[in-house]
């Protein structure tokens, strides 16, 4: 099977997908990874690791309908069996969404359906949560509102800041995402109306 992986920025959760393939001996590989802003850190590791790159740069386009045709138009160039977004920080058209329908992940550093959107971390501090996390879930026209495929809790500590909670939060991306990866290649996740499930009721 085929992955296309699209990032914004350092692409650590890239990193691990890639590391995770390799290490696992998946019947998968990644085909691609693509950027929209050139200077992404994670496109020198892809391409340190033979993987094809490529920027699609959403200031080059008057509109997020052309930015999407086009960055759809490259994505399908690498025929994937699935999408997955990694730190990539674009909101996408209803028709982008709806074209990549069951077959597009997102990671999101909370526990959804709480803190959608941004800053999360400061906004659950801010709360005086006592849980963070992380929620893999499939991508729909609503941010952040897919099926949800796995989450992973991380307790918040006394005298946290954003960056100590983020960085307790991104080792657990670093094992969920990859794992959800893992279980849409090997089709053990079984949809029942607009939620999904393992197979094997491990989620
Ligand atoms: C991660 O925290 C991810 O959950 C969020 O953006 C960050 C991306 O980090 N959406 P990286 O680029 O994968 O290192």
């Amino acid at each position: 099977k085929r992955l296309v992986i699209l990032i914004s920025g350092r692409g650590s959760n890239m990193e691990a997908i890639v590391k995770a393939c390799a290490a696992q001996g998946w019947s998968a590989e990644v085909a691609a990874v693509i950027s929209n802003r050139p200077d992404a850190g994670g496109l020198q590791f892809a391409a340190q690791h033979g993987i094809a790159t490529a920027v699609v740069d959403h200031k080059a386009y008057s509109s997020r309908e052309a930015f999407d045709a086009e960055l759809a138009r490259v994505i399908d160039g690498y025929a994937p069996d699935l999408v997955v977004l990694a730190g990539f920080m674009r909101i996408l058209t209803p028709g982008f969404t709806a074209h990549y329908a069951r077959r597009m992940l997102n990671i999101h550093p909370s526990l959804l359906p709480a803190f959608t959107g941004l800053h999360t971390h400061e906004r659950a501090l801010e709360m005086g949560c006592k849980i963070a996390g992380v929620t893999v879930h499939f991508v729909t026209a609503e941010l952040d509102h897919g099926a949800i495929v796995m989450q992973a809790a991380v307790p918040v500590r006394a005298g946290d800041d954003a960056k100590s909670l983020s960085a307790r939060v991104l080792a657990a991306e670093h094992q969920i995402y990859p794992q959800s990866v893992r279980w849409f290649l090997e089709d053990a996740l079984v949809w029942d109306g607009d939620r999904v499930h393992h197979r094997d009721g491990m989620a």
